[in-house]
């Protein structure tokens, strides 16, 4: 049981692990003014948490290095490997809370695959930074104290996997990086973000709807691989080549990150029909970053079979895909997945 809600709240603190994957968090760079250009994950997890002594103040850490990697590599494998631990450490009576710390390029991505697969209700907070720890006004440092204090807390059992970037909390599903290189990065546009994180107190004005960790139907505890699913780029004048090379390449589903409301070009539609009736489940859903998919509004997903990716970006539907083939084929189950994940 938690029994410290803030800093310094309780005599007895809970017990957070510090699962550490690489990412500028853990990067370093040349000079203190290096922003852009330095190296990302060089600094294990032990130096992270020194870095940062009033850590002990708010949770008993411990560290645990998983992989140390610039997060553009991580994979499916990784995930599923993540994933497992979580839930093994989650099981554990005296694991209170989770922290990871990552690579913001696809943080976003881990979290909502995360989001769908931990089975438990107790925190998860994953957090990167946007600056080197070598840098003058480098953000790890705060965002991983917010992050622990967030995980220790009470106010974040059962909501959800969650985001602590720049003094905010955000939901796993809605978050997303919207610039490449400010430490405001992390927005969720439109459906707005759970809550912040001040003078040591997690403050929630807003849960997601939608279900997540123990309230899902994906296990992935016997899982090693998961099935193929790839994304396919809409603009004008669009080729098909790339999606008949990654249909012709074993792709289980294809996402298609369509212009506006998921509008398929005449080009490319004719080889998402081929597809499908291939066997080859296919998502609509948008290039542009906001808003619903209307299911048969600028295709008839009926007709066609297809399914409408709902408020989900490319990259999160891919995930959801691969988790709903892990459990069916039928492009109605999946449907009702993509409105109620
Ligand atoms: C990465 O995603 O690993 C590099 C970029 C970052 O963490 O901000």
């Amino acid at each position: 049981m938690l029994l410290s809600s803030y800093a310094g709240a309780a005599d007895k603190l809970a017990h957070v692990t510090i699962l550490a994957t690489g990412g500028t968090i853990a990067g370093s760079g040349a000079t203190s003014t290096t922003t852009v250009g330095y190296t990302a994950a060089t600094v294990g997890v032990e130096r992270l948490i020194a870095a940062v002594p009033e850590l002990a103040k708010v949770a008993d850490v411990k560290g645990e290095q998983v992989f140390q990697i610039a997060s553009e590599n991580m994979s499916n494998e990784h995930w599923l490997k993540l994933a497992k631990r979580v839930n093994a450490l989650l099981a554990q009576p005296d694991v209170d809370g989770i922290v990871i710390t990552h690579g913001t390029d696809t943080l976003e991505e881990t979290a909502y695959f995360l989001d769908l697969t931990v089975k438990s209700k107790k925190p998860v907070v994953l957090v990167g930074a946007m600056r080197p720890g070598t840098a003058l006004s480098a953000d790890g440092p705060i965002n991983l104290y917010n992050a622990v204090l967030l995980a220790a807390s009470q106010e974040a059992i059962g909501k959800g996997v969650l985001v602590a970037m720049n003094d905010q909390i955000h939901a796993a599903r809605d978050v997303t990086k919207t610039n490449t290189s400010t430490p405001d990065s992390f927005k969720t546009p439109e459906l707005g973000m759970l809550g912040y994180i001040q003078g040591n107190k997690p403050y929630f004005y807003h849960v997601s709807s939608r279900k997540n960790t123990a309230d899902t139907e994906f296990d992935i505890s016997q899982l090693d691989t998961l099935p193929q699913v790839d994304i396919v780029y809409g603009y004008a004048n669009v080729n098909p080549v790339a999606l008949n090379a990654l249909v012709a390449s074993g792709a289980k589903g294809i996402i298609h990150a369509g212009v506006g409301d998921g509008s398929l070009a005449n080009s490319v539609k004719t080889g998402l029909v081929a597809a499908r009736k291939q066997g080859v489940l296919i998502v609509r859903s948008s290039r542009v970053g906001q808003g619903i998919v209307a299911r048969n509004g600028e295709a008839n997903d009926d007709e066609l079979d297809f399914v409408a990716s709902d408020t989900l970006n490319p990259q999160k539907a891919r995930i959801l895909l691969m988790l709903a083939l892990t459990k069916s084929s039928d492009s109605k189950q999946i449907q009702r997945m993509f409105y109620t994940y």
